[in-house]
């Protein structure tokens, strides 16, 4: 019999949001308020996700779905759940929801120097198209723009 997975990804909620905000500052120097998380939840075009290992969020992803394209807006996991394919899991989930909705592609920023998302997206299929100058603050650094087709 196949091992139970560690986590489970779920929709969030607003009883997620203080743990995701808890990710979300430890991770990220300008982070995201709760009220644009609660904000998020109410965007039909939002897809908002945790990943819960028993009653804590090891992780959180925001997609943003626009006519025929869905851009990651935001995803980040906790300290003590990486490298156990908690990103990966909510990315497929992510990509699975969006071409059921009609997507036919997807885009995302990342820090130059985020090697580990930079390296996670790769894995999926994403590639770099493009960078963004100056498009990080504190401290500054360009984006590189990573596209993938979901188209079969
Ligand atoms: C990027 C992030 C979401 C990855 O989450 P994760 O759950 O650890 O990712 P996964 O376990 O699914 O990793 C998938 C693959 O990505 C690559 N990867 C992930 N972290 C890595 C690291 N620190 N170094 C090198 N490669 C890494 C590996 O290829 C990995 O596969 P492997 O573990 O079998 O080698 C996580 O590191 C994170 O939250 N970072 C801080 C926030 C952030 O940078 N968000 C992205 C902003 S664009």
């Amino acid at each position: 019999m196949a091992e139970a997975k560690p986590f489970v990804i779920r929709e969030m909620d607003r009883s997620h949001v203080p743990q995701v905000l808890e990710i979300e500052r430890a991770c990220y120097p300008a982070p995201w308020s709760e009220s644009a998380f609660n904000h998020e939840m109410t965007s039909e075009s939002s897809v908002d996700l945790v990943a819960m290992a028993g009653e804590t969020v090891a992780g959180f992803l925001v997609g943003w779905i626009a006519a025929d394209q869905v851009h990651v807006a935001n995803i980040a996991v906790t300290a003590g759940h990486r490298r156990r394919g908690v990103g990966t899991e909510m990315m497929m989930r992510l990509i699975g929801e969006a071409v059921r909705r009609g997507c036919t592609s997807s885009s995302l920023e990342v820090r130059e120097s985020n090697l580990a998302a930079r390296s996670m997206y790769s894995r999926l299929g994403y590639h770099a198209v493009a960078l963004r100058k100056s498009y990080y603050s504190n401290p500054a650094e360009d984006a590189v723009i990573m596209v993938k087709d979901l188209e079969a």
